[in-house]
């Protein structure tokens, strides 16, 4: 069986990664991959959004099975183009894919289907927005409507601070036509946990619970990035937690969009912020979390490629997903500087040629230049470790961190502290 990976990322990495260990051994090909991926797949240079190139390769090589790691394919339409043509596919069409390519779309079916989230306004007008501004309670939550690479929420603590947030995205159009429409966000103050499922568009299996770290630093502070590390099982979302999302959240969120003619089949991926113990949803997206993927995924049991075909082929509620009683720890490692310029190409020290113990290497941003592996994005690779407890992958995890090196290599120490406490 071919299957082919779309994208470039740790997130795609994993999912390879965890494809190669079905027993039924796929032959896979990624596109566009990087140096890490090349170690286990065919690495085919057409971008992720190239959807007619992706088409043409797919039709071309035969490939029996495509799955889409990021969102820019998906809201493009990839799912759409494939079931016309009668390819195999996993991930939601684009209209399904708006609860996360429109935070408007999907704040509006949120409530339809009553599911506790920050109560919300949406403009169109700037106008509009900053006579709503005026009355509304500080910190306040500004939100551009479309996909907006992480950049497009704005948490202000003072009215002029919001006031520049939503000129800059409704006047100056910073982020394009993706702020053109903004929400107005009530700020909930809370813990943030993500909770992903799979879905067929009718049944729901939720994943395990996970968390990950925004900030460029240690304690959660600095800018905010791509995430910096992630670990799993996250404790704050306890198994009670876990099933109550599950029912109050992911099954009538599924439920409302047949409903509204767009079933939803793939990842679905709630960000929630836990208030008191009560979970309440700040966004969904369309598709697995990087890195979050890098921490859940290793503790999937069921044969992944199983549970992706489930779902392509509506039959999840006949397949038993399971879980492995374990811990798994991502750490991030970064280029100097980001997120904000950073350079590229350095070469990466310490790689290991041959993985000891229960760390894996998970490539994000990192090409190849003759017989060296160089860096080549902000993220460049994402350390996994696993134990029986948080603590082991932990540990685990940063015994192989501090053994690879580049110049102006960056990252944080405290990856898994909201579970652990902090560590060095
Ligand atoms: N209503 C809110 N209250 C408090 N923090 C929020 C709220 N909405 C978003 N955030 C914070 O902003 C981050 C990004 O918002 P999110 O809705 O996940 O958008 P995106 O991931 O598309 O940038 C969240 O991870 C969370 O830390
Ligand atoms: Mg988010």
């Amino acid at each position: 069986m071919k299957i082919l990976v779309v994208g470039s990322g740790g997130r795609e990495h994993a999912m390879v990664w965890k494809l190669a260990q079905s027993p039924r051994v796929p032959e896979l090909y990624c596109a566009p991959g990087n140096a890490g991926i090349e170690s286990m797949a065919t690495c085919v240079e057409i971008k992720a959004d190239d959807v007619a190139g992706l088409q043409d390769f797919v039709v071309t090589e035969k490939i029996d099975l495509t799955v889409v790691g990021p969102e820019a394919p998906l809201a493009l339409g990839i799912v759409d183009e494939f079931r016309k043509a009668k390819l195999k596919i996993f991930g939601p069409t684009k209209a399904a894919a708006r609860l996360e390519a429109s935070k408007i779309f999907s704040k509006n079916v949120m409530a339809q289907a009553n599911i506790p989230t920050a109560r919300a306004q949406s403009f169109d007008k700037a106008a509009d927005a900053l006579a709503y501004l005026d009355r509304h309670e500080l910190p306040v939550v500004i939100k551009a409507d479309g996909l907006a690479q992480g950049k497009g929420v704005i948490i202000a603590t003072t009215r002029e601070q919001a006031r520049q947030a939503i000129l800059d995205s409704m006047e100056k159009a910073v982020f394009g036509q993706a702020g053109k429409q903004v929400l107005i966000e009530q700020f909930l103050d809370g813990e943030e946990l993500t909770l992903m499922a799979f879905t067929d568009g009718k049944t729901v299996a939720a994943m395990l619970p996970a968390q990950d770290h925004k900030r460029v630093g240690d304690g959660d502070t600095g800018l905010n990035t791509g995430g910096m590390g992630a670990y799993c099982p996250a404790p704050l979302g306890t198994p009670a937690l876990r099933e109550q999302v599950a029912r109050e959240v992911l099954q009538p969120i599924v439920d409302i969009m047949v409903r509204l003619g767009s079933p939803f089949q793939g990842v679905l991926y709630a960000g929630l912020m836990v208030v008191k113990g009560t979970p309440y949803v700040l966004e969904f997206n369309a598709r697995m979390g990087d890195p979050e993927t890098q921490v859940v995924l290793p503790l999937l049991k069921t044969d992944f490629l199983e549970v992706i075909e489930a779902v392509v082929e509506h039959r999840l509620d006949q397949l038993a997903v399971e879980w492995h009683r374990a811990a798994a720890v991502c750490v991030v490692m970064t280029s100097g500087g980001y997120p904000g310029s950073y350079r590229t190409g350095k070469p990466i020290q310490g790689l290991p040629s041959v993985m000891t113990g229960s760390a894996t290497v998970f490539h994000a941003g990192t090409a190849r230049r003759g017989n060296a592996i160089v860096t080549a994005g902000g993220r460049v690779l994402g350390i996994l470790g696993r134990g029986n407890t948080l603590a082991d992958a932990q540990r685990e995890a940063y015994r192989v961190v501090r053994s690879i090196s580049f110049d102006g290599c960056h990252f944080r120490t405290d990856i898994a502290h909201r579970a652990l406490g902090a560590q060095a």
